[in-house]
């Protein structure tokens, strides 16, 4: 990368280090408490986000071997946040597809009684 810091290199570097660090924190992954977890509204909202983009691949009705079949009582909220963000493999990444409600919500549909694949 060519840079125009002059002879304030270091001090540019560490800026530049510093901004990309910030970056990568913008999207902490969020904490999930119980109350938010158990809220009708998150859930409904992950319920939609499940139906329109997640179904298909991982529901009861899917392809077989199209995607696993998820085991929500062996899945931490983080982790299924986690991928549900940045994908892995064959799992897309929704960062840019739905907000950070809509990725948050279809995690507390997945933890909650209602989900059905
Ligand atoms: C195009 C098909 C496809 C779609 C659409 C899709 N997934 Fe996935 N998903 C996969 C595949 C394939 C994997 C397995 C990735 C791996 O571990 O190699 C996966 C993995 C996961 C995992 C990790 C499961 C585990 O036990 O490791 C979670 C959680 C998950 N998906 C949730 C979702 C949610 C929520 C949505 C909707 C926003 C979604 N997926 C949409 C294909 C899909």
């Amino acid at each position: 990368m060519r840079t125009t810091c002059g002879p304030l290199r270091i001090a540019c570097a560490a800026a530049v280090l510093l901004a990309a660090t910030t970056l990568q924190a913008q999207e902490k992954a969020p904490v999930f408490d119980k109350a938010y977890l158990s809220s009708k509204k998150n859930i409904e909202l992950g319920r939609s986000v499940w139906e329109g983009q997640c179904r298909h691949c991982h529901g009861a009705a899917a392809y077989p071997g199209k995607a696993p079949k998820l085991n929500p009582g062996q899945l931490e909220p983080g982790f299924i946040y986690d991928r549900v963000t940045y994908g892995f493999g064959k799992m897309p990444a929704w960062k840019d597809v739905f907000s950070v409600e809509q990725r948050k919500g279809v995690v507390a549909f997945i933890k909650s009684d209602d989900f059905s694949p």
